[in-house]
C-alpha cells in the first residue's frame, strides 16, 4: 500500500484531517506527524478524542515561537521524518506555520507535495497565513481546492498551467465534518443563554495591535448590552486581554470541543468571527456572519449576502450586527460541494497512483 504522511498542527488542521485520514485509510498507509504548534487540551488532545481521530505517530513539540523560529524548526523535523520514512506523498492543510513547515520539507526531497484547500486567497500579504498559502500552492504537486474561485486565484497565478501539476475541485472538507459530526453535537457544561451572539476572534491583525483589540471588545461589550454575547477565548486573544488588561462584561469561556462548537453554531442568532473556519460553519448552519476583517478568502459567502465585513471600528462592527439580524436570508446555494469532498479527495489520489 502507498504511503501517505498528513501535517497537522493547529485546531482547524485537525477538524479537516478527521475526515480527510478517514477516507484515505480506505487504500493509503496514513501517517500523521503533530507538529506541536497548537498544544493546549482544548486546542488539540480535545479533538482527537471527541472524533476518534488516530493517535499521530509523530509529535514535534515545535509551538509558541515566532514565525521564522517555527516554520524552520519544524521543517528540520519533518524532514528527517520524511528521510526516514520515505512516504510516497505528503498531505498538508490549509494556511499555518505547520502547513508551509510540511510543503517545504517535501518539496525539496522531492516527495509530491497535496495541498488541500489550495488556491484561496486574501491578496493581503500583512497577514502570515497569506504568506503561507502562497508558498505552499507553488511549491504543492497536487492542489485541492475548495470553490471555484480558488481555482481562478491559481490561474491567475499561473500555477493551474504548470506542467505536472493537478489542480482539482473538491469543495470544502469541513462541510464534510459538519455533516459528519453535526448528529454528535453536545452542550457546554458552562450554561448557554436561549438567545446569543456567538464570537471568536484570534487572528493577528486583530490581536497584535492593542487599539483594534480594544475597540472590538468595546463593540461587544455594547452589542451585550441588546443580545448576550458568548465567546469561546483563543488562547492568543486571552492572553492579550489579560495583559493590557481590558474589560469584559460579555460572557469569555475556555476554547470549547468541536462537538460544544457544533451544539453553539445550532443555536446561536449570528456569529460575529474572524475566523476562517468558522465564517463556512456559520453558513453550514445557516447563520448570518459578521467577519472582523477587510478582506476574506471566502468571497462567495459576501457575494451572497450571507455574511459581511467590518472594520475594527465599534460603531461599524454594531452597524453590520444590527443589518445581519434583520436582514433576511438565502442559504439555498450549495457553495462548497456536497459534504464528499474527503472521499473524493481520497479517490482521486487512489487513481493517480493507480495511473
Ligand atoms: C494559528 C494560525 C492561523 C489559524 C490559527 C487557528 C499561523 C501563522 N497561524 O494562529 O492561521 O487561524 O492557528 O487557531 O500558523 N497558544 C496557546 N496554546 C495553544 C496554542 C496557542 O497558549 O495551544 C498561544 C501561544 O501564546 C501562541 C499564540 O497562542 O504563541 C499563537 O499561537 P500560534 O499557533 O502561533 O498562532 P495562532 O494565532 O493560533
Ligand atoms: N473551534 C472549536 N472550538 C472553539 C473555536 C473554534 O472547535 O472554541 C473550531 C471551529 O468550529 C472550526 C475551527 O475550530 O471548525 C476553526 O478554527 P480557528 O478559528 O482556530 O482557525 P481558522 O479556521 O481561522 O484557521
Amino acid at each position: 500500500m502507498k504511503k501517505v504522511l498528513a501535517i497537522v498542527g493547529a485546531r482547524p488542521q485537525f477538524i479537516k484531517h478527521s475526515v480527510v485520514e478517514l477516507a484515505l485509510q480506505k487504500c493509503f498507509d496514513v501517517a500523521t506527524i503533530h507538529t506541536g504548534q497548537h498544544y493546549d487540551d482544548n486546542m488539540s488532545a480535545v479533538f482527537f478524542q471527541q472524533m476518534n481521530i488516530p493517535k499521530p505517530q509523530y509529535h514535534l513539540s515545535v509551538g509558541n515561537l515566532n514565525h521564522g523560529a517555527m516554520t524552520g524548526r519544524m521543517t528540520e523535523e519533518i524532514e528527517k521524518i520524511i528521510i526516514a520514512d520515505r512516504p510516497d506523498m505528503l498531505v498538508v492543510y490549509g494556511d499555518t506555520n505547520s502547513t508551509l513547515a510540511g510543503a517545504l520539507a517535501a518539496v525539496k526531497l522531492h516527495v509530491p507535495v497535496i495541498h488541500i484547500e489550495a488556491g484561496l486567497r486574501s491578496f493581503n500579504r500583512q497577514m502570515p497565513e497569506e504568506i503561507n498559502r502562497v508558498l505552499t500552492d507553488h511549491v504543492s504537486d497536487i492542489l485541492f481546492c475548495p470553490t471555484a474561485q480558488a481555482i481562478e486565484n491559481l490561474k491567475n497565478e499561473g500555477v493551474f498551467s504548470r506542467k505536472g501539476v493537478k489542480t482539482i475541485l473538491t469543495g470544502d472538507v469541513m462541510l464534510d465534518s459538519s455533516l459528519l459530526f453535526a448528529g454528535y453535537a453536545k452542550a457546554p457544561a458552562f450554561s448557554v443563554p436561549p438567545e446569543f451572539i456567538l464570537v471568536t476572534m484570534h487572528r493577528a491583525e486583530n490581536t497584535d495591535d492593542v487599539s483594534k483589540l480594544k475597540e472590538i471588545i468595546a463593540a461587544l461589550n455594547q452589542l451585550n448590552k441588546e443580545i448576550p454575547v458568548l465567546m469561546p477565548i483563543h488562547p492568543r486573544t486571552a492572553k492579550l486581554i489579560e495583559k493590557e488588561r481590558i474589560e469584559t462584561t460579555f460572557q469569555i469561556v475556555e476554547p470549547v470541543g468541536y462537538m460544544e462548537m457544533l451544539y453553539l453554531l445550532q443555536c446561536t442568532s449570528l456569529v460575529v468571527t474572524d475566523s476562517g473556519g468558522l465564517q463556512k460553519e456559520a453558513y453550514f448552519f445557516r447563520k448570518p456572519c459578521v467577519t472582523v476583517r477587510d478582506q476574506t478568502e471566502w468571497i462567495e459567502l459576501v457575494n451572497t449576502g450571507v455574511n459581511i465585513l467590518a472594520n475594527t471600528d465599534k460603531a461599524d462592527i454594531l452597524t453590520k450586527v444590527d443589518k445581519m439580524l434583520n436582514t433576511k436570508m438565502d442559504f439555498a446555494t450549495q457553495l462548497y460541494g456536497d459534504g464528499k469532498a474527503a472521499e473524493f479527495i481520497a479517490e482521486t489520489l487512489h487513481g493517480f497512483n493507480r495511473s
